[in-house]
This record gives structure tokens, sequence and C-alpha cells, in this order.
């Protein structure tokens, strides 16, 4: 891949990876991913902030020759996630002047993970500056923005704000400094529900912070640079703030049409008042677009039939995942069939206890739901009723 000037001695040297369709073993990535290395080059010194993912090292060497690189003095891992440090290690080999600069949490973590020894850290903290000549690179310590070991390094001569995985999306352009406006609002809100939506309240108090600063170009770890930033803050601040959308999401899962129906109906009144409905089949849905559909809706309604007395392995492992993003949906409930009777909303109601929402009265149906039972039209107007009194939806 070319190597992209952003402005005079900096230049993005990171690797595309369009053709990797899952990360963590967890996350559908559907457009690929990137891994953006930058090069900062002071008239003394060079650095480079964060690295790739190991098996890219090839491609991230190949840009470090192409730049020109003969000496680099500082390695900056804003963060140590494999995907940015997997190739520290190695380049610390092709590399024995450099140093890795970070602070004393991600030095314990590099430590651990990728045995690099002591010596090669030079520790810094919060507000510390380290001169290149001409460059001055200067570190915020923003812990929990993600892990507890990350931090943001800000080139101040130039105002370009180096954030890792804060403000990143999961896409895979050739050239990150290409804008790509028509798909990067959609991506950046997939990448926030997954990744960084359980530290709202900790990216909320950095936030203010961050906006401190005079930032020319925001430049993430992953996919397309944001100048100016001021979109992607404003999007951030949206989705960090407590401000919830009148919409249901309903993930849910049906084994013979039962609660299916339930749900169809459900959805059903729910939109006839007024509300707005978004469905997953968790057999088949792409977990980051129901991630994505959580970051502002009111209202989730977890829809699963009784199994082996407890909610349906799929509905437990939505609940799980809502439990760990820890959105901030205001209302929750459970709709489902059962045959003979189990503790599917108990289990459900313990499982989500995290996202401290107010729990509605669930609706369980034995059997098949009939016409003449109104508890689904109930719970709509239930769920309509508090809308509109946090103020979503008008009466
Ligand atoms: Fe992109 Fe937390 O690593």
């Amino acid at each position: 891949m070319p190597v992209f000037r952003i402005t005079e001695g900096v230049y993005s040297v990171g690797v595309p990876d369009w053709d990797r369709r899952l990360f963590d073993e967890l996350i559908p990535l559907p457009d690929g991913t990137s891994y953006n290395s930058y090069l900062v080059r002071g008239t003394e010194k060079t650095a480079l902030i964060d690295t790739v993912h190991a098996p890219k090292l090839g491609a991230l060497l190949s840009n470090l020759e192409k730049a020109g690189v003969g000496r680099l003095d500082y390695i900056v891992s804003n963060h140590s996630e494999g995907d940015h440090s997997g190739c520290i290690p190695k380049m610390l080999e092709l590399y024995p002047e450099a140093r890795v600069v970070t602070n004393e949490k991600c030095k314990e973590l590099l430590m651990d993970s990728l045995m690099i020894h002591e010596d090669r850290f030079t520790v810094i903290g919060d507000g510390d500056a380290l001169e290149l000549g001409g460059k001055t690179l200067e570190f915020m310590i923003t812990p929990w923005v993600h892990w507890p070991d990350t931090m943001l390094t800000y080139l101040r001569q130039d105002r370009i704000l180096f954030t890792c995985d804060l403000f990143g999306s999961h896409l895979s352009p050739l050239n990150p400094l290409e804008p790509m406006p028509e798909m990067v609002e959609r991506a950046a809100k997939r990448y926030y529900a997954e990744i960084m939506m359980p530290f709202r309240a900790v990216i909320r108090k950095h936030m203010e912070r961050i906006r401190r600063l005079d930032v020319w170009m925001v430049a993430p770890s992953h996919g397309p640079v944001h100048a100016p930033p001021d979109r992607i803050f404003q999007l951030y601040e949206d989705w960090i703030s407590d401000r919830v959308k009148n919409e249901v999401v309903i993930p849910y899962v049906s084994m013979y049409g039962d609660t299916l129906a339930m749900v169809e109906r459900l959805a059903e009144a729910l939109v006839s008042r007024g509300v707005h409905v978004k469905l997953f089949n968790l057999t088949r849905t792409d977990i980051g677009e129901l991630a994505m559909a959580l970051v502002d809706a009111a209202t989730v309604v977890i829809g699963s039939p009784t199994v082996l007395a407890g909610p349906h392995p799929s509905a437990l492992y939505a609940a799980a995942l809502m439990n760990a993003l820890r959105p901030k949906t205001r209302f929750v409930t459970v709709i489902g069939s059962y045959g003979w009777g189990g503790k599917t909303v108990e289990v459900i109601k313990e499982m989500t206890a995290n996202i401290r929402a107010e729990f509605i009265d669930p609706v369980i149906v034995k059997g098949y739901p009939r016409n003449d039972d109104r508890s689904i039209e109930v719970l709509a107007e239930r769920i309509a009723k508090k809308h509109e009194e946090i103020g979503i939806l008008k009466a």
C-alpha cells in the first residue's frame, strides 16, 4: 500500500485489511477493517504512533521503507491490544534504538502480553510532552475509554489528535485520508456500539477535555481520519448523551411461530401508536446491526420461547451481549410463549441487570397468543405511555 502524506513530516503508514470478516472472534466485519499507524518526523527524532496487527508486519515495514525510515526513535503505544501493538516486539528487534513510549498501565499490559523487556520503555504521564524537534507529542491518559491503558496523543504544531480506537470505524479504505462521508457515520456508529458503548460515561468526561483542544484532524487507528472533526464529535456527543429515541428494539427467536406471532402483534401495536420498531431475528441477525440499534433506542423487548425451563439460548446470548454493552436503554421487558413453565423472565431480568433500565411487566403466554387476549396490546400501550412520559413521543 502507498504511504500517504498528511502534512509536512506526518504520514499515514498503516495497513488496510479488507478481507478480514471477524474481530475478537465475535464481531462481524462486513467491510473489513484497517490498522492505521502514523509516522511523525521531527528535525531530531522520529516516532511511530501505534503499529499494526502482527500478520501485517511485512506491509508496515514496506511502508516504513517507502517513507525512508532508517532510524526510529520512538514507538508510541496508545493502547496495548494486539491489533495495534502486535508488531512492537519485531519492530524493537529491527530498530534497536527505538523506545516504546506509553503510560504505566499500557506498559504493564504490553509486558504481560508481548514479553517486552522493561528497559525498552519510556513511561509518560497525563499532560507529558515528547519533543521530536519542531514537532511535540502531548499525551492525554484516558483510562477506560475502552481499556484501562487507553491514551490519546496530540501533535501540537499540526493539531492532529491520534485517538487509536476512539472515533474509529471498521472500514478498510486504501487511503485513510480520503473522505468517505456516505459510509463513515454508519460505520462509526456501529464501531461505537460494539467497542465504546460500555464506556459511555467515561468518554463523556474525556470529551470535555478533547473539546478544549484545538484539533484540525482526528486520526484514529481504524478507518478514515476525520478532518475537520466536528461531525464525529457531534455524533459521539449524541451517542454518549442520555437522550434516547422513540424506538423499540425487539431481538427475538421463535421455534414454532408462537413467539413470532406475539412479536408481530406487538410491533404492529407499537407502530400504530407512533412508536418506531426495529426487529432482529436472533437466529440470523448480524449482532453488529443489533448493537447499533441499541445505541439510542428507548426500549428493548426480548422475545423468547421457554426452552428447557429457561430462555432460548439465542435470547440468552442477546441478553448477555446487551448487558455487556450497557446501552442507555430506559425500559426493558420480555415477551414469549411457553408450554409448561419455566423461569424465562427471571433469567433475562437478571442477565440484563447492568442496564439499569426500568423493567416493564412482561407478557408470557401459554401456547399460541389468542385473539381475545389483549395483553400484547396493553404492553404496547404501556410502552407508548412511557415514551410519552419521557418526552420522546408526542401524545
Ligand atoms: Fe483496535 Fe482495542 O483495539
